[in-house]
């Protein structure tokens, strides 16, 4: 799948966000390196700190269907160009990769999109 194919899923699954309180929606769309991919939207709660960001939705589905490989991850925000995943999120994108300079993270700028690595996002990230 293009990388292009796999923001239009992020921009899907954006359009099933459930973001009441922030009235922020965003869409994620993990790639793991057989191919599979998987979306996310965040869904928050009355109960604000169990919100749960679309990248992590995504990523917990890719963990269910056993896979934990990530080479993509696509976001979009309707409310934001260049919607980056927030600090919990790449650190949870680095626990389920081989090495975050070989993961992609795709941002829609206007009609382009725009490519970071993890390992540009996340630098010195933590290990145990
Ligand atoms: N959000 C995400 O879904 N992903 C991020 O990386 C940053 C924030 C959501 C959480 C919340 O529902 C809304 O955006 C505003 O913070």
């Amino acid at each position: 799948m293009t990388y292009e194919e796999l923001m239009q899923k992020a921009v899907e699954a954006s359009k099933n966000s459930y973001s009441p309180y922030s009235k922020f929606a965003v869409g994620a769309c993990v790639m793991c390196k057989d191919g599979s991919v998987y979306t996310g939207c965040n869904f928050e709660n009355s109960s604000f700190g169990m919100t749960i960001c679309a990248e992590r939705n995504a990523i917990g589905t890719a963990i269910a269907e056993g896979k934990r490989n990530i080479k993509a991850v696509a976001i979009y925000s309707p409310n934001q160009q260049n919607c980056a995943p927030c600090g919990a999120c790449r650190q949870v994108i680095h626990e389920f990769c081989d090495n975050d300079e070989d993961v992609d993270i795709i941002l829609q700028n206007g009609e382009e999109l725009k490519i970071y690595t993890l390992a540009q996002l996340l630098p010195e990230s933590f290990n145990l």
